[in-house]
């Protein structure tokens, strides 16, 4: 190349055209440089957006996962993983009892379903069966409602809701779209009818591959393990025949553009509530955007969350405190925040459509009526630094994995501990043995604590107890009642929540400290109504308070020592001030 100084005529032309190759060439490889940086870009996102071929066509009645998993065999993989290793059903594979292992809950349940039969959790995979043999259902009338969350019941909410709406509702329109409308309508027409009858319909929606195969789960024995068809059959006729899902594909997925999204009329209600109050939720920053704009439409998550924050309500769907039971549709509490006593104060200012008092349960020892409390994971978890520091439900349990070149989002949802380092290490940078210790010594904690105030709210009911054995009437203990209520629906707060304290560890110590002091407050209160007429205290010589810091030294010590040596002095030998005066006025 020729440098372009030289100034002999021939030169300086060659040096031109030296130029123009060289601008050329700087053109041409930059061209070069950036074509490859993006399909060094484009091939990776490809990569991460998991190769997949379409061999099944999907619609809005394609509610049987299997053929989902033909195109997506990783994902359903995944889901399936929720079984285990296989499917466990029959009443010895059942999870443990949670009353076993903490006897104390059947007297927090006393008088409600939940005292007869109450387990730990398992996996998605086990929602409807575990719902369909629990004695809670076989022996108690339940709501159609509870499987809300327990069942994909998007096609059934519409089918209903369309038919009541007077519109077409066979398997061409139901797959042709999906309308939030007539599913809120069929919510509501629902609501009031029975489990038994609920369940009968769900098993007779149209699924998309009717008759083609099993359900990938097999279905809860009809009436349960003791109920009438236990150990066979049941009749090809019976209305529970026909076949039934967990929450799968469609519930959190648009079939066409695989987009996640709520489905769950529950939610949509809730937050919707939640929006149009003024309750501060700093780590859902799209209610605030909506609450600054017009206004004009409700808020709906579906077109105005963020992507990471439907990450977080897709399981809020489900994993939230909820009233459940025919006195009125499914309701989650939340118009006043998301806070244990924003949910608590919602139900105070709640009454039944028919005009009476708000409560789940009359309890069965002393009378009081309680609020019962449900697994409140998203309020807890909205309590927590990771909500405020944007980490969603799905980041922790359903970390992104990688199979080959694919990346994709963990579909067996589990305990984060199973896989700390797609989990956690991600963002945090210690080892896997620090992570898991740091979620132990808080889940220690929060269980010292839990067991300190179910102990507290086991003497609390003893009290009472005796307080009624010495003819305390229901009008006496009505403000007993009261604190009853609060100390409960506090222990009941973070037993019932799954993360045992990690999703928001002070605010469940805090919870828990304020069910301590309900307790023992509701004790103190009932033990005056056995104890004899309180003693006088006059003649029980105590020592006069002199306060740390005195202004003036006390007068009999003035005259040999400083005020603070003897009221340190005094304080390992008992003796007399004698100064009652000081007492009073202090
Ligand atoms: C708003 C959603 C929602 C509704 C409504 C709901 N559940 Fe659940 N259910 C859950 C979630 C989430 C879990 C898992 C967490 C847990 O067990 O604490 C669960 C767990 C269970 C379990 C397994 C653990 C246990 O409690 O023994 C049973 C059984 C159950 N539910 C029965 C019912 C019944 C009966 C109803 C109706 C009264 C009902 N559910 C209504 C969300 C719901
Ligand atoms: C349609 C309702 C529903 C949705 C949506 C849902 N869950 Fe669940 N989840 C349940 C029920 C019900 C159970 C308990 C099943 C059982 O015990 O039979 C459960 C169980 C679990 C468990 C296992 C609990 C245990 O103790 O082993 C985890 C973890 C979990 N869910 C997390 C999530 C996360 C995270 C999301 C969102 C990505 C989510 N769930 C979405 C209803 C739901
Ligand atoms: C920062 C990570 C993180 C986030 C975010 C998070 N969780 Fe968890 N979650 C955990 C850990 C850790 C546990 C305790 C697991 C254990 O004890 O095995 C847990 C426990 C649970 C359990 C009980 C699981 C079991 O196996 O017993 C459920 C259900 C659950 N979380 C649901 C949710 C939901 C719903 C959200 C969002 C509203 C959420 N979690 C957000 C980390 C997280
Ligand atoms: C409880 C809700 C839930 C269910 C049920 C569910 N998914 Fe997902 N899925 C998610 C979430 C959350 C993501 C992450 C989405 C995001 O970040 O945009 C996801 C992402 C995906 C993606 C996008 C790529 C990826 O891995 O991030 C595919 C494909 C997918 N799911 C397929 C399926 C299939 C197939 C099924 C049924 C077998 C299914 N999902 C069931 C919640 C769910
Ligand atoms: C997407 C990123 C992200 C993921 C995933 C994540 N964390 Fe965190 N974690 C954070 C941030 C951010 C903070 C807050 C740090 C701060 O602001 O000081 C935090 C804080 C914590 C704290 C301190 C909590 C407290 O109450 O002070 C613990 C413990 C923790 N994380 C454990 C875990 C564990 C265990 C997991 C996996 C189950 C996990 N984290 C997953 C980002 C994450």
């Amino acid at each position: 190349m020729q440098p372009a100084h030289n100034m002999n005529p021939r030169c300086l032309r060659a040096g031109k055209t030296g130029i123009l190759v060289l601008t050329f060439l700087v053109a041409a490889v930059a061209t070069a440089l950036v074509t490859w940086v993006l399909i060094q870009m484009f091939t990776r996102k490809q990569e991460e957006r998991v190769p997949f071929v379409r061999v099944a066509e999907l619609n809005e009645i394609s509610v049987d996962p299997e053929p989902w998993g033909r195109n997506w065999p990783h994902h359903f993989d995944g889901w399936k993983s929720t079984a285990g290793d296989k499917f466990y059903g029959g009443s010895s594979a059942m999870p443990e009892s949670k009353l076993d292992l903490q006897p104390w809950l059947k007297r927090l349940y006393a008088g409600y379903a939940f005292s007869i039969d109450y387990r730990k959790a398992r996996g998605h995979a086990y929602m409807l069966y575990d719902q369909g043999v629990t004695e809670r259902v076989t022996k108690k009338p339940q709501a159609g409602a509870c499987l809300h969350c327990h069942g994909s019941t998007t096609v059934l909410y519409r089918k209903v809701g369309l038919e009541a709406m007077g519109e077409d509702a066979d398997d061409e329109a139901l797959a042709a779209d999906f309308n939030m409308e007539a599913v809120q309508k069929g919510f509501e027409e629902v609501s009031t009818k029975s489990y038994e009858e609920v369940l009968g319909m769900l098993k007779q929606m149209p699924d998309g591959t009717p008759d083609e195969n099993e359900p990938v789960f097999p279905p809860a024995p009809v009436g349960g393990f003791e109920g009438e068809f236990a150990g066979q059959p049941v009749p090809e006729d019976h209305p529970t025949g026909g076949e039934a899902h967990p929450v799968t594909c469609i519930d959190c997925h648009d079939p066409e553009t695989m987009a996640i999204r709520v489905t769950r009329p529950g939610f949509i209600n809730g937050i919707q509530a939640l929006a149009e109050g003024d309750a501060p939720a700093p780590h859902l920053p799209s209610i605030d955007k909506w609450r600054k704009g017009s206004r004009s439409k409700p808020y709906d998550p579906n077109r105005d969350a963020t992507r990471q924050e439907l990450r977080s309500f897709v399981c809020g769907q489900c994993h939230v405190e909820y009233y459940c039971a025919n006195k009125m549709t499914l309701t989650f509490p939340w118009k006043n925040g998301l806070r244990m006593e924003d949910e608590e104060k919602t139900w105070e200012e709640t009454t039944f459509p028919d005009g009476t008092e708000f409560y789940d349960y009359i309890h069965g020892e002393t009378g009081a009526k309680i609020d019962k409390v449900q697994h409140p994971e998203f309020e807890l978890w909205s309590q927590g630094i990771h909500a405020r520091s944007g980490v969603s439900c799905a980041d922790c349990h359903m970390p992104y994995q990688r199979v080959g070149a694919a990346k994709f989002s963990s579909h067996n949802v589990r305990s984060p501990l199973e896989n700390v380092n797609a989990s956690c290490q991600n963002c945090h940078h210690q080892s896997e043995t620090e992570l898991v210790s740091r979620v132990e010594g808080i889940q220690e904690r929060n269980q010292a604590l839990l067991e300190r105030a179910g102990e507290a709210m086991t003497q609390m009911l003893d009290a009472i107890l005796e307080a009624k054995a010495a003819g305390a009437t229901d009008e006496d203990l009505k403000e007993i009642f009261d604190l009853q209520r609060k100390s409960m629906w506090r222990l009941d707060y973070i037993s019932s929540e799954n993360s045992k304290g990690f999703h928001a560890s002070q605010e469940a110590a805090r919870i828990l400290a304020e069910s301590i002091d309900y307790s023992r407050q509701a004790e103190v209160a009932a033990l005056r109504y056995r104890a004899p007429e309180a003693p006088s205290t006059e003649e029980i010589e105590v020592e006069g308070v002199v306060g740390v810091t005195p202004e003036e030294p006390p007068a009999e010590a003035a005259d040999d020592k400083p005020a603070d040596a003897e009221a340190e002095e005094d304080g390992e030998s008992d003796t007399d001030t004698g100064d009652e005066g000081e007492r009073e006025g202090s």
